[in-house]
């Protein structure tokens, strides 16, 4: 069976939750491979809404979860998730690997001064300790989640925070914490990938954060710090190219950012404020008001070249049932001149005039059925525009508000 990936072509939170859910029971394993605790993917089944930020979207269906040693691992939250998750009765069946990078409060204190460096500039990150972690372990000061377990001398750590300021005298007991709800749960992502696929099996990889927070390929330096794209997970997880398999990209059909950085498609004023509330558009790991807009092509085809997505998953469009506007961002002009370049230079994005197109309106739209008309339009227009095929679509929170294609 052929493994999947489920990426954000955004800037996060397109419902990549709710998908890594819906479609969990198919897969022997549900993979996370990038990204920490800034990551807040939420799920709602049975009226109950669970929000994870470690712990692969998969656990309500009680699938094996696997945890890649790409991810910036904060052993306190893990505890505290798979605390929630052993009170509603969910039995948990997670493998972490050993090489993860440890995010601890020291990382945590780093983040935040960071940030007040950058004063009127600052990313508005999750204050989760990512970014910091990401460097420590580029200096070779991390401990890895296998470290603690042997004998890492944290001695250098200690020096180099205490140098900048930073001192943690809690972190014997946070060492000491991270051993107890590490113990019996570490090993080898790789080779569990690896084994359910040899076993004729399929694993699902879960994508945290989108494309235009990469690192490396999104809007410099207003993303996070891991790599966000389908192509990291091979890097990530100690697996050969040919195993990621089918990439299914998801979307939004329209646009949200937390936090700071360029967004030309963003609406601002009233209508901005009706939207995020149409669609609860708050920050689920920090309850922040995400920043809106119409869908971008420019920023979409962007993505969906970088991931090859070329199967989507649109998500939300009920919300845009609420409206009788409906728009697309399909070039952008910069400084007089059109382009439908996706820019580099954080300075020609942000100075990006949003060029719109007005296909139809979504408004009173009965999009329970694969057989709405409307359904049907937004996705030829969707699948001519892009060059995709439309996979899924989601038009409500629950698990079952979802049409597969
Ligand atoms: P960091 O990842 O906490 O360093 O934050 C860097 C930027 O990425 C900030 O703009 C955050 O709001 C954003 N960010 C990080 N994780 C997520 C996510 O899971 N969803 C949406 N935005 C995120
Ligand atoms: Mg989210």
């Amino acid at each position: 069976m052929e493994n999947l990936a489920i990426v954000g072509l955004q800037w996060g939170d397109e419902g990549k939750g709710k998908l890594v859910d819906f479609l969990t029971d198919r897969y022997d394993a549900v993979v996370r491979y990038n990204g920490g605790s800034n990551a807040g993917h939420t799920v709602v089944f049975a009226r109950r809404r669970h929000t994870f930020h470690l712990v692969p979207s998969g656990a309500l269906k009680g699938g094996r979860l696997i945890i890649g040693a790409g991810v910036a691992l904060d052993p306190e939250v893990l505890s505290e998730e798979l605390g929630l998750l052993k009170g509603q009765g969910v039995k948990v069946n997670l493998l972490v690997d050993g090489r993860c990078t440890l995010v601890s409060p020291l990382e945590k204190h780093l983040d935040a001064l960071i940030e007040e460096a950058r004063g009127s500039s600052a990313l508005g990150t999750t204050r989760r300790g990512i970014g910091p972690s990401y460097a420590m372990r580029a200096f070779r000061l991390a401990p890895r989640a296998v470290d603690l377990f042997s004998d890492f001398d944290m001695n250098a750590t200690r020096k180099f925070c205490a140098m900048l300021g930073v001192s943690s005298p809690g972190l014997d007991t946070w060492i000491a914490g991270a051993r107890r709800v590490l113990k019996g749960r570490l090993g080898d992502a790789g080779a569990a990938v690896r084994e359910v696929n040899e076993g004729g099996g399929g694993v699902l990889f879960e994508g945290s954060q989108g494309t235009l927070l990469d690192l490396l390929h999104g809007s410099y330096p207003f993303v996070t710090s891991s790599h966000t794209l389908a192509s990291y997970i091979p890097a990530s997880l100690g697996i050969p190219n040919s195993r990621v398999g089918r990439v299914v990209g998801v979307t939004k059909c329209y646009a949200t950012r937390v936090g700071g950085g360029p967004f030309p498609s963003e609406i601002k004023g009233r209508l901005g404020e009706r939207l995020r509330e149409a669609g609860n558009e708050y920050g689920a790991t920090t309850g922040r008001p995400r920043r809106v807009g119409w869908l971008d092509f420019v920023a979409l085809k962007y993505s969906i070249g970088l991931n090859d997505a070329h199967e989507i998953a649109v998500t939300k469009v009920d919300v845009l049932s609420k409206f009788k506007e409906f728009k697309v961002c399909v070039a952008y002009s910069i400084d007089g001149s059109e382009t439908t370049n996706f820019q580099q230079s954080l300075a020609h994005l942000g100075r990006a005039e949003p060029i719109y197109e007005t296909p139809f309106s979504l408004y009173d739209t009965g999009f329970g059925s694969r057989s709405s008309p409307k359904l049907r339009e937004l996705i030829d227009f969707l699948e001519e525009s892009l060059r995709v095929r439309v996979r899924l679509v989601s038009y409500g929170e629950e698990r079952s508000k979802t049409i597969e294609l």
